[in-house]
């Protein structure tokens, strides 16, 4: 949101230069130019924030009919969320272990997938502070897919378990919300799947997520 705010205030700062003539020793073409690059940013982060929103008002709906499923292949949105986080990965030295199988195809809306990797992935990285590693594996069990993620971090005392799906819990974090695991949660449950946790202070936490194999794969199972 910082940025947006930057964004919003030079636009806005712009538009009292305009009014008190601070302008006027620019061509025409040259304000044209600088107004119109201004409001492009403007309106590429209002469109983030307004996406952010819809995304909170989507995944509050009770219904499980009211989104799109369609078969994605696992290894290719984890490869996709891990590129979007490559460079913090980096940083805080954490080495990737993509074990994920990339004939693995799961049905369920795409983009639900991505935010449960970026949330978990997010997570991960945070319990690495210096380093560690991070490792995405699946399996196939009773025509499901169990995808497991999991780090060396700094792991989940056994007290605190049972409430980091709950909204607003947030533990030893400067800007945590304390949403990111409820919004997993609701999202994997109305993907028709579920999510489980294992995790042992100074070893590292997994995650286990048990996901609808699309029904290509299961026809061919057949
Ligand atoms: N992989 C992990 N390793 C260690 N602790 C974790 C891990 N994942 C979650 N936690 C703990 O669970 C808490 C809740 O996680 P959650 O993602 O819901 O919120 P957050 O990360 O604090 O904030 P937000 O995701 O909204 O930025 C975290 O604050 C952290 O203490
Ligand atoms: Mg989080």
């Amino acid at each position: 949101m910082e940025r947006e705010g930057c964004h919003l205030a030079a636009f806005f700062s712009l538009l009292a230069d305009a009014r008190q003539g601070r302008l006027l020793h620019l061509t025409p073409d040259d304000q044209e130019h600088r107004i119109r690059e201004k409001l492009e940013k403007v309106i590429t982060q209002l469109e983030r924030v307004s996406s952010l929103a819809q995304r909170f008002l989507d995944f509050s709906k009770p219904s499980r009919g009211d989104i799109g499923f369609e078969d994605v292949n696992l290894e290719t949105a984890v490869k996709g969320v891990l590129s979007w986080v490559s460079q913090l990965l980096e940083k805080e030295k954490v080495r990737v272990q993509n074990q994920v199988d990339p004939e693995a195809t799961v049905s369920m809306n795409q983009r639900d997938l991505e935010e449960i990797f970026v949330n978990l992935i997010t997570n991960a990285y945070q319990a690495m502070r210096g380093g560690g590693t991070l490792c995405i594996a699946d399996e196939i069990q009773d025509g499901r897919i169990r995808v497991f993620v999991s780090d060396t971090g700094k792991g989940i005392p056994s007290d605190k378990i049972k409430q980091v799906f709950d909204p607003f819990v947030s533990h030893d974090k400067e800007k945590g919300t304390g949403l990111g695991l409820y919004i997993v949660k609701k999202l994997v449950e109305r993907n028709w799947g579920s999510i489980q946790l294992a995790s042992e202070v100074g070893k590292g936490t997994t995650f286990q997520i048990d996901l609808p194999l699309s029904r290509v794969r299961r026809r061919g199972e057949d």
